[in-house]
């Protein structure tokens, strides 16, 4: 849909249910044209994406760069060591720099408002591609990944049980979003922000997801359809490391825990991963998507750099959401 094209990407509550469902069914149709059916398929021709990045990343950088080639365009990466951005360049310059070369702008950075004010500046679409409070596009890649698993997902229910953080964050709107019920344990003092979980709780309401917020992993993991986690200590926090794995013991996804969940479970985590939060046994199980998800960030990321950029239409049928 054309309602899409010269938007910003920066957290899926800027998106209508229908705009989400738009990401995912253009990802599943980029998927079957170009992966199952062997396609080429290059929209993007001429056109091209500045990547910069203030943390390290593994998927949002190859996603991005490798599904802009993809679809025949081409993106350029800084890291930390190369942009100016913030260091002896201010966010304002460097957007308006790089609004005049390149056609897009995927930046990963600490705070939000640094993402905020990128986008302002910019005369280009902005992707979010993580701050320390959202991850929007890991989301996509999340629910693109249980709908081609469960073959849908309103009325899933998703227990998330860790960290308060910018995965959740992203999650919660999703699922408010598009009706996912959503059952969250985190341990006291890292709740999730309270404001987006007030503004997430108050779209659930109106589309009838229901949200289960709390502390106990038992009771968040019970008839879950999904058991997620990320990472007890998020890039950033490296000084807060002893104090984490203290205060999140008995958080640990593991059998024992999830024996009590239901039956037809299964494991998401967005990567990168350690074994605090989850044991080998599960993340390297049947039941475990991982390797799913990690891909379909290419082809989640790729849709929404066409939408942003050009219409689209998918030439294959809507999955069932
Ligand atoms: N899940 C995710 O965003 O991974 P990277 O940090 O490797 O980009
Ligand atoms: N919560 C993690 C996600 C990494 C993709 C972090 O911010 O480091």
């Amino acid at each position: 849909s054309s309602g899409l094209v010269g938007r910003d990407f920066m957290s899926l509550k800027h998106f209508r249910a229908e705009d989400i469902k738009q990401f995912l069914w253009t990802a599943k149709d980029l998927k079957t044209r170009m992966k199952d059916n062997g396609e080429i398929f290059q929209p993007l021709k001429g056109k091209t994406a500045a990547l910069i990045f203030q943390k390290r990343s593994t998927r949002t950088r190859m996603s991005s760069e490798l599904g802009m080639a993809k679809l025949g365009g081409h993106a350029a990466f800084m890291g930390p060591e190369d942009v100016h951005l913030g260091v002896n360049e201010s966010v304002k310059d460097t957007g308006r720099v790089l609004s005049g070369m390149a056609d897009i702008i995927l930046a990963r950075v600490y705070g939000q408002d640094f993402l905020d004010e990128l986008a302002d500046e910019a005369s280009i679409p902005v992707i979010s591609g993580l701050s320390d409070l959202l991850h929007p596009l890991q989301i996509l890649a999340d629910f693109m990944t249980l709908q081609e698993h469960f073959g849908y997902l309103q009325g899933l229910k998703i227990a998330w049980i860790g960290d308060g953080n910018n995965i959740l964050h992203s999650l919660m709107y999703g699922c408010a979003k598009l009706g996912v019920d959503l059952n969250v344990a985190t341990p006291a003092g890292y709740e999730p922000d309270a404001d987006i979980t007030e503004e997430a709780m108050k779209i659930a309401g109106k589309t009838g997801a229901n949200f289960l917020m709390g502390s106990d992993p038992i009771k968040a993991a019970y008839r879950a359809d999904a058991i997620v986690t990320d990472t007890w200590v998020s890039m950033g926090q490296e000084e807060e490391k002893k104090k984490r794995l203290n205060d999140f013991a008995g958080y640990q996804i593991n059998r024992k825990m999830l024996k009590e969940a239901g039956a037809d479970w299964v494991f998401l985590h967005c990567l990168p991963r350690k074994q605090e939060e989850v044991t080998d046994d599960i993340f390297y199980s049947k039941e475990s998507l991982v390797w799913q998800e990690a891909e379909n960030r290419m082809w989640t990321v790729m849709a929404v750099m066409l939408h942003l950029l050009q219409p689209y239409t998918p030439v294959h049928p809507m999955p069932k959401f």
